[in-house]
Formats: structure tokens, C-alpha cells, sequence
């Protein structure tokens, strides 16, 4: 994905400013990023150019944290974090992203466990809706590992999650594109997924940091002040579930949750992603926000335009009439060349999302 606007644009507001940047590129392959490719991932390069301009003795809350790709950031740069999602898959991941780990025993135990998980003599045949994306070879290997991962630490999860998805994608040769998910290409391949997971949890281990410690919370963020301080935030930071009923546990999501033998409709009834309730949800959801904001804290929220029902909204537009706060600024930056030509030819526009921040200390409330 190219970014084709927005170079060096100030977002500047009477008492702070934060600056965008123009990338080539919006994913850094060398990072933890990788670990899992979560439905809605925001750029990593993006968020650590906002975070670097922050104060590190600050606050930060990324209340729809998805993978944690935010938290993880603002981590690196030295902030004190608190992620928040109700999708408990995506907060294994950012859990397995931010969790301090002991790297050498940490790859000895999922060493020891691939050769447990390899002398089973019972194993549970996997779904037969999963089941169908995999070599049958591959996926009693996955259902090996499966039965050995009770003890299994966030990082070793999100590795093997992560795994799966791969390993799904290489049983179809590889002909997956971010539109072609599931797409199933006979005759599957044989594919180890030992050694892609293995391979995996070794390749982002080194990127785990650990310090400063991070709270991940499963929550709904419709009730946030019942879990995060009131009035304790410095800056809210976030990409929201999108309006067009985006289906967070869907993609390659569906599969990992089909062989975990978790119901994808009970998360879904959790989360803020029909269209019909958007506007009635996000509004509760930004005002339990506000009351752990106090009268200085900086949000900073990415939205994005989307097709609604053959009409086209304004991310901007939307937010800023629904949020309690004053006064914001706006920078909007346009994308070409995505890697979904379907989604840029459903929502009928080049993909275009904006920046909107709201300083409370020069703005306010409504
Ligand atoms: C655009 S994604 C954020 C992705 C994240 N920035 C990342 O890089 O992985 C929006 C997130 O909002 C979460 N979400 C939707 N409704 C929610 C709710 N009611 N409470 C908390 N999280 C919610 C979804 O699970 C999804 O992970």
C-alpha cells in the first residue's frame, strides 16, 4: 500500500502539534508486526512516527487495540500503555507482542512441545470447516500442537496462530491476496508446520521488549471507565472499528477460531461492527471514552471514508459530529494502489482516511 498525500503536514493545534509523514511503504517487515495478520492492522511506520513526538512520562490508551500494534509503539518508545479490545484473539497478540518473555526458554519450550505434540498417540481430528483450507498432513500437525499449548505463553500463542495462517496460505501455494482469503487450490501441499512455526516464534522473538509493562484488557470499551482510571489518560491514541461492518473475526481469523473451537458470533456480539447500531455504539463508546480523559489530553483518531449503503461517509465528517469533543483538526491523506483493487472498487473511492486530533486543553468539551 502507497501513500500518495501528506508530507510532513503539521496537525497543529495552539498549545501541541503533531506531524504526519509521507512513507513509501506503510508496513515494516522487520518488526513484530508480522506475527499475525489481523483484519484492520494499522501501520506500524505510522504509529511510531506519532508516538516518537509524545512525551514519554505520558498516558497512552488505544481503546480499539486491535494486535496491539499501537501499544507495541508507544512500548518501544518508553510510554506507559493500556490497550483495550473485546476480541480476545486480537489481545492474545498484542499480549504476545508487549508481554516480557525469557527468549532462550521460551523457544525451548516450544521446542519441547513440537516433540511432545509429535509422540501423541490421540489426537482430536481437526473441524471439518477448517479442516478443508489444509493438507491433512499439516493440519493433524496443527491439531498436535493444539492438544500441547495449554501452557503456552501470549507470545508462543500469537506464534502459533500466526503459524496457522501461513501454513493455510502455503497449503494453497500461496494464492492468497488480502481478497482472495480461503480460496482453496487442489491439489493442497504438504506443508511442515512445525517447522513454520518454529521458524515463526524465532523470527519476531527478538523483537519483543517486555519493559515498559503494558496492560491489555478483553473489555468492551462502550463501559471503558469501568476499568481504566477515570481522568488518568494523556493521549488517546487509535484506529475504531470501522462503519462498514468490517468483520474483525473474520478473514484468516475464521479459520484460527474454527479450529480453536471458539463461536465467532458470541466475539462478534461483542464488538461495535453493524452497521444499523454503528452510530448509536460509537457514541457510547466516546463517551466512556472522555470520562478517563482529563482537561489536557490529547485523541488522536485515524478514520477512514467508507461506502455505506451506496452512500459515501466521511470518517471525519462522522466522528467529529458524534464525539464529544471541540475543535478538532483534520488531515486527510489519500492511498492508491492497495493491495484490494476490490475494496477500492466497492467503496467507489481511492482510499482515503483522516487523521483527527483533538486537544481538549485548547479545544474542550461539547
Ligand atoms: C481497526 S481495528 C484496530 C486494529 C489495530 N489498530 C491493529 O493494528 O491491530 C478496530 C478494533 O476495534 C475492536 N472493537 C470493536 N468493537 C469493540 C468494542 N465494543 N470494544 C472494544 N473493542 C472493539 C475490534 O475487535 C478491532 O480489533
Amino acid at each position: 500500500m502507497h501513500e500518495s498525500e501528506t508530507d510532513n503536514t503539521q496537525v497543529t493545534t495552539s498549545m501541541r502539534r503533531v506531524t504526519l509523514r509521507r512513507f513509501e511503504k506503510v508496513n515494516n517487515p522487520r518488526s513484530i508486526h508480522g506475527i499475525y495478520p489481523y483484519r484492520g492492522k494499522m501501520s506500524p511506520l505510522d504509529a511510531s512516527h506519532v508516538i516518537e513526538q509524545l512525551p514519554t512520562k505520558s498516558r497512552l490508551l488505544d481503546p480499539f487495540c486491535g494486535t496491539g500494534t499501537i501499544i507495541y509503539e508507544a512500548q518501544k518508545h518508553g510510554l506507559k500503555s493500556i490497550g483495550v479490545d473485546n476480541n480476545p484473539l486480537a489481545c492474545t497478540i498484542a499480549r504476545g507482542k508487549t508481554d516480557p518473555l525469557d527468549k532462550k526458554s521460551t523457544i525451548e519450550h516450544l521446542e519441547n512441545a513440537i516433540e511432545a505434540a509429535k509422540s501423541l498417540t490421540d489426537v482430536t481430528p481437526m473441524p471439518s470447516q477448517p479442516a478443508r483450507n489444509f493438507h491433512e498432513k499439516t493440519a493433524d500437525q496443527i491439531m498436535r500442537i493444539l492438544s500441547v499449548s495449554n501452557d503456552f505463553s501470549s507470545y508462543l500463542l500469537s506464534s502459533f496462530y500466526g503459524a496457522i495462517c501461513l501454513a493455510a496460505r502455503a497449503c494453497s501455494d500461496w494464492i492468497w491476496t488480502s481478497t482472495s482469503t480461503g480460496k482453496i487450490n487442489k491439489p493442497l501441499k504438504d506443508i511442515d508446520f512445525y517447522s513454520k512455526l518454529l521458524r515463526k516464534a524465532r523470527k519476531h522473538i527478538d523483537y519483543v521488549l517486555g519493559t515498559p509493562s503494558v496492560k491489555i484488557h478483553t473489555h468492551d470499551t462502550r463501559n471503558i471507565h469501568q476499568i481504566v482510571r477515570k481522568h488518568s489518560v494523556d493521549f488517546v491514541y487509535t484506529s475504531p472499528p470501522y462503519f462498514d461492518a468490517l468483520d474483525y473475526t473474520g478473514y484468516y481469523s475464521k479459520i484460527v477460531l474454527e479450529i480453536l473451537g471458539v463461536d465467532r458470533s458470541i466475539i462478534r456480539e461483542g464488538l461495535i461492527q453493524r452497521y444499523s447500531t454503528y452510530k448509536e455504539e460509537m457514541t457510547k463508546a466516546l463517551q466512556s471514552i472522555d470520562q478517563v480523559l482529563h482537561d489536557e489530553s490529547l485523541v488522536i483518531f485515524v478514520v477512514g471514508n467508507r461506502m455505506v449503503r451506496k452512500k459515501l461517509i466521511r470518517g471525519s465528517d462522522f466522528f467529529t459530529e458524534i464525539a464529544p469533543w471541540t475543535d478538532p483538526y483534520i488531515v486527510e491523506r489519500e492511498y492508491t494502489k492497495t493491495a484490494s483493487g476490490l475494496w477500492d472498487k466497492i467503496n467507489i473511492t481511492k482510499r482515503k482516511e483522516q487523521v483527527i486530533v483533538w486537544d481538549l486543553a485548547s479545544g474542550g468539551r461539547k
